[in-house]
């Protein structure tokens, strides 16, 4: 019961006078979308094929960041959490080809703006539930009047069909939340992420075909 009114009592603390705080993550995600935005716009005229299906940003809301604060043990103060939680700002970045999200990842590395502090390979390494996504924690420049600021990211990149699969997943975990999947489901939930995989594997494989 203590713990639920501190939640009540920390949420609206947040809510309240954190504003400032969640300030910082939205220029970063201001930055991120402008920035590849841009590269979906020169490969477009360049080439006329954006390797850039569709993007997201959000930033974290203060719920999910406050679970995200109790799951991790983290104290409630702002400096601990930036130091602690690298993905209150989150883009998501959706590509054609798998080759696509590695040649995004290259061009991330090699930003003057951007600083890749943490890479998560999940498709290389898939999780145990099937997930495949490549993972990069960032930091990106925000440039201010009288400051420039380094601001953590997290950037999600993955093909349409591990999209598909992600959302997809995420939508029938969450008819669970509190209660076990059944281990079939899960097990179905592995072997389908198996076949979208083998999905982009084959459009890698025609497209390559078709460059000859
Ligand atoms: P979190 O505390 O959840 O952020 O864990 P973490 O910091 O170890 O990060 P991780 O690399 O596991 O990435 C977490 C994020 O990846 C989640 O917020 C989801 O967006 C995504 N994700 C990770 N695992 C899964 C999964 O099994 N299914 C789905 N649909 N998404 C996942
Ligand atoms: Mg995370």
């Amino acid at each position: 019961m203590k713990l639920q009114v501190n939640r009540i009592e920390m949420f609206e603390l947040i809510q309240k006078s954190w504003g400032a705080f969640f300030h910082k993550y939205e220029m970063a995600l201001n930055e991120l979308q402008s920035d590849f935005q841009i590269i979906d716009l020169e490969w477009k005229t360049k080439f006329g094929y954006s390797p850039i299906e569709h993007m997201k940003a959000r930033v974290k809301n203060p719920l999910s960041l406050l679970k995200k604060m109790e799951k991790k043990n983290i104290p409630f103060n702002q400096a601990a959490v930036c130091e602690q939680i690298r993905d209150i700002a989150g883009m998501r970045i959706v590509t054609t080809f798998i080759d696509d999200v590695y040649m995004l990842k290259q061009h991330i590395e090699n930003r003057e703006d951007m600083r890749v502090v943490q890479v998560k390979d999940y498709i290389e390494n898939p999780k145990a539930s099937g997930y495949k996504s490549l993972h990069l924690v960032v930091e990106t420049q925000v440039i201010l009047s009288e400051d420039v600021l380094w601001v953590p990211a997290e950037i999600q990149l993955r093909t349409s069909s591990m999209d598909f699969w992600a959302s997809t997943e995420h939508k029938l975990n969450y008819k669970y939340q509190g209660g076990a999947v059944p281990q079939e489901a899960k097990d179905q939930l592995v072997e389908l992420s198996k076949a979208s995989f083998s999905w982009d594997q084959q459009m890698s494989e025609l497209r390559n075909q078709l460059l000859k």
